[in-house]
C-alpha cells in the first residue's frame, strides 16, 4: 500500500502556513518531528474531560486517567515487541532514560576500573551520562570509532571488548550521520562476552520497525516528540530480570511500596522507575502517537523516507561544493552537509528566511564535528510529511544561496 502524503499532510496543519510569506517546508523532525491533530485533540480531550491524577484516585476522573495511562503502556510493549508490560519505563525521554541507566545499572554493577563502551558517532546525550558514571566509580570510557563513511568499524569491538567491559551504549541510528549501525551483531558479540548493552533508539524508532526481542537488547530508549508524540515523555525499554537487580533512581511516591522511617520498600516494576507524578497528558497522547503510526504501517513509512533520502541526496550530490557527512548505504533520516566556502550559520539564516527550517551547528554531536574538523554543519531530517516537492524547493534555495553567498 502507498502512503497518501497530501491526506497525511492534513493530519498536521502546522505544516500548512506562511513563514516570512513563504509555505513552510519544515525539515528539521530529527530534531523534534510534528505532532497529529489525532495526538493535540488526545491532550485536549483528557484535560476537557477526564483529567486526574493517576494510580492514586478513588474517583472516576482518576481512575479513567489511569487506565488510559497504562494501555499506553501496553501500546509500547506492542510497538517494539518488548514481552512484558513491566518492561516499559516512562522516561522525560531519551537522555533521562540514558541517565536512568547509568546511574541505577552503575551503582549496581560498576565498579572502580570497569569499562563501558561508546562509539565515536553518539549523541551527547548518550556519552556525557557515560563520563559522570566513569567519574563517580572511577571506570574507563572506550570509544568505537566510524569510517568518514560513516560506518562503525565493528571489527573494532574484538579489541575493545575486555573481561572488564560492563556496557556497551551505541545508537541505533545517528542523529548526524543517518547511519544504521548494525546492532543486532553488536549486541550479540557482546553477548558472546557477557556484556549489557543499550540502544539509544531517539533517531530509530520513527523510521523503522523496533523488535527488542529479535534484537535481544538489553536497554531500548527513545523519545516521544521525535516520533509524531508530544514533548516531556520518553521511553526505557529494560529486559526484566536486569530491572529487577537495578535499584530506584529516583525516590518518592509511586515508586515505594511501603515508607517506614525505619526503612523503604519499593514498588514492583515498572513502578520501581517512576517517582512522582508523571507528565500525565503526554503519555496519553503519545498512544495516539503510536497508533498513528501502526495505521500508516512501518514498513510503508520506511519505503516512502528512504525514497526521500535517495531522492534528496542525488539532488544535493549536484550542488557545487557540496560535502555530505555520512553516505553509508545503510542510512536513514537526515542528511548533514556543509557547502565549501560558507558557514552553516549563513546557509540556515538564509534558508529560515526563505519559509525552509533546517537545524545548523554541531548537532549536539561534538565527537562527529572533530572526526570530520568542521565547525558546524547543515542538517535537513525528513519525517513521512515531507515531499518531494520540498526537496526541490529546499534545493532551488540552495542553488540560489550558493550564487549569492560563495
Ligand atoms: C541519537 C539521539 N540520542 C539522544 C537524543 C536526546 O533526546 P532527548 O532530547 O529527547 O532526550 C537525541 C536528540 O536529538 C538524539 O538524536
Amino acid at each position: 500500500m502507498t502512503l497518501d502524503i497530501s491526506k497525511i499532510r492534513n493530519d498536521f496543519p502546522i505544516l500548512n502556513q506562511q513563514v516570512y510569506n513563504k509555505p513552510l517546508v519544515y525539515l528539521d523532525s530529527a530534531a523534534s518531528s510534528q505532532k497529529p491533530l489525532q495526538v493535540l485533540k488526545k491532550e485536549e480531550q483528557l484535560h476537557l474531560e477526564y483529567y486526574g491524577n493517576i494510580h492514586r484516585g478513588a474517583h472516576f476522573l482518576a481512575d479513567k486517567a489511569t487506565v488510559e495511562f497504562e494501555g499506553v503502556r501496553d501500546l509500547v510493549q506492542d510497538f517494539i515487541n518488548a514481552s512484558s508490560r513491566e518492561e516499559i519505563v516512562f522516561t522525560k525521554g531519551t537522555t533521562e532514560s540514558i541517565n536512568l541507566v547509568a546511574s541505577s545499572f552503575g551503582d549496581a554493577f560498576v565498579t572502580e576500573g570497569d569499562e563501558i563502551i561508546i562509539s565515536e558517532m553518539e549523541h551527547h546525550a548518550n556519552i556525557v551520562p557515560w563520563q559522570l558514571l566513569a567519574q563517580r566509580k572511577g571506570a574507563t570510557i572506550k570509544v568505537l570509532p566510524f569510517l568518514d563513511s560513516g560506518e562503525l568499524q565493528i571489527e573494532k569491538l574484538d579489541e575493545l571488548i575486555t573481561e572488564k567491559t560492563k556496557l556497551i551504549s551505541v545508537a541505533h541510528v545517528s542523529n548526524v550521520l543517518g547511519t544504521v549501525n548494525p546492532i543486532k551483531k553488536i549486541i550479540k558479540q557482546a553477548h558472546e562476552s557477557g556484556v549489557k548493552v543499550l540502544i539509544d533508539g531517539a533517531q530509530a524508532v520513527k523510521h523503522m520497525a523496533v523488535d527488542v526481542l529479535d534484537l535481544d537488547a538489553d536497554f531500548y530508549v527513545f523519545s516521544a516528540h521525535k516520533m509524531y508524540g508530544p514533548n516531556g515523555v520518553g521511553v526505557l525499554y529494560g529486559k526484566k530480570e536486569i530491572l529487577e537487580q537495578m535499584p530506584p533512581y529516583q525516590g518518592g511516591g509511586e515508586m515505594i511500596s511501603e515508607v517506614k522511617f525505619g526503612g523503604t520498600t519499593f514498588n514492583e516494576l515498572p513502578y520501581k522507575f517512576e517517582a512522582g507524578t508523571p507528565n500525565i497528558s503526554s503519555v496519553i497522547a503519545f498512544g495516539e502517537a503510536i497508533k498513528y503510526l501502526q495505521n500508516l504501517g512501518i514498513k510503508e513509512v520506511t519505503a516512502y523516507e528512504n525514497k526521500l533520502l535517495g531522492y534528496a541526496t542525488e539532488k544535493l550530490q549536484q550542488i557545487p561544493g557540496m560535502i555530505i557527512y555520512g553516505t553509508h548505504h545503510c542510512k536513514t533520516g537526515v542528511i548533514t552537509f556543509n557547502i565549501d566556502g560558507i558557514h552553516s550559520f549563513d546557509l540556515g539564516t538564509m534558508l529560515d528566511k526563505m519559509g525552509i527550517a533546517v537545524r545548523t551547528g554541531r548537532l549536539c554531536a561534538d565527537p562527529v564535528m572533530d572526526h570530520y574538523k568542521v565547525q558546524s554543519t547543515v542538517r535537513i531530517s525528513f519525517a513521512v510529511y515531507n515531499t518531494t516537492e520540498e526537496v526541490d524547493i529546499f534545493v532551488e534555495a540552495l542553488k540560489k544561496l550558493v550564487v549569492m553567498l560563495a
